[in-house]
């Protein structure tokens, strides 16, 4: 019996899980962000996997039965490898699990003109997963990745609204809409974007919408724990929260009580 974990590089998973406690607040939360070594967009594959199984024996070790990963870069660069490589030998019977497919399986639902554009990471925009799960899902969607190296590191270091941060966030959103006029939909790829959502509205004509995950993946969470009683049955139900930073927690609660629109007094972690 445990927490449901949520592991993402820094802030950014604060974003899913606000989401998720809103709409499954019954359940205990053990949140990490690895903010010591964020961004995590810009780290080779092998770095963000080493990275991503640390944090994901780490929440182990603490009893969560489940850890969500609400970082598309983990979810792209790790995920699949920890599920069908790690898990078998490391912890049969418990659960991890990413945010792109749930945010795929969605854009039938986002685009009507079937052309969707993704803003990520260098790393997960790379990886092409959005293509990938998009084009499997729904055949004849047209999709549009955008890196945007900048905007992670902009949340990361408090830069948020700053004349600075406007500049990368129009520019990025330019070089994505002028891939295609037929863009009707943008799905905010990276799980830190939403706390520029301000910027990034501001940036895009009225007509496009901009989709951010946290709705949805704690939509898919809540389905997911419908149908896997076995390991919902083993999740604690006491609606507490808690907090732990590979950082320093004086740096990381500002910042995240703000985004969390509650006091957050996290612990430090070790790796
Ligand atoms: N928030 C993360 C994501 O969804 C990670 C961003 C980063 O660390 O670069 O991709």
């Amino acid at each position: 019996m445990g927490p449901i974990g949520v592991f993402d590089s820094g802030y950014g998973g604060l974003t899913i899980l606000k989401e998720i406690v809103r709409l499954l607040p019954q359940y205990d939360y053990l949140y990490l962000g690895d903010n010591a070594r964020a961004p995590y967009g810009t780290r080779s594959f092998d770095r963000v996997y080493e990275f991503t199984l640390q944090a994901v024996k780490y929440l182990f070790a603490q009893g969560c039965p489940l850890v969500i990963l609400a970082c598309n870069t983990a979810s792209a660069k790790a995920l699949r490898t920890i599920q069908q490589r790690d898990l078998p030998t490391l912890a049969p019977d418990r659960r991890v699990l990413g945010v792109i497919r749930p945010t795929a399986e969605k854009a039938g639902d986002i685009s009507r003109t079937g052309h969707v554009g993704i803003v990520g990471t260098p790393g997960t925009i790379a990886s092409q997963s959005y293509d990938i799960e998009i084009a499997k899902l729904h055949p004849g969607f047209s999709t549009y990745g955008q890196p945007c190296p900048m905007w992670c590191p902009i949340v990361e270091s408090g830069e948020i609204g700053t004349p600075g941060a406007d500049y990368f966030v129009r520019r990025d959103i330019e070089r994505l809409l002028a891939q295609s006029p037929e863009i009707d939909s943008i799905i905010l790829g990276c799980t830190h974007y939403p706390l520029l959502y301000q910027s990034i509205r501001e940036a895009t004509p009225a007509n496009i919408s901009i989709v951010s995950q946290g709705p949805i993946v704690a939509d898919s969470l809540r389905d997911y724990l419908r149908r896997h009683p076995e390991i919902d049955s083993r999740l604690t139900r006491g609606g507490s929260i808690r907090y732990l930073t590979t950082d320093t927690p004086d740096k990381f609660d500002p910042l995240a009580s703000l985004f969390m629109e509650r006091p957050v007094a996290s612990l430090h972690a070790e790796l």
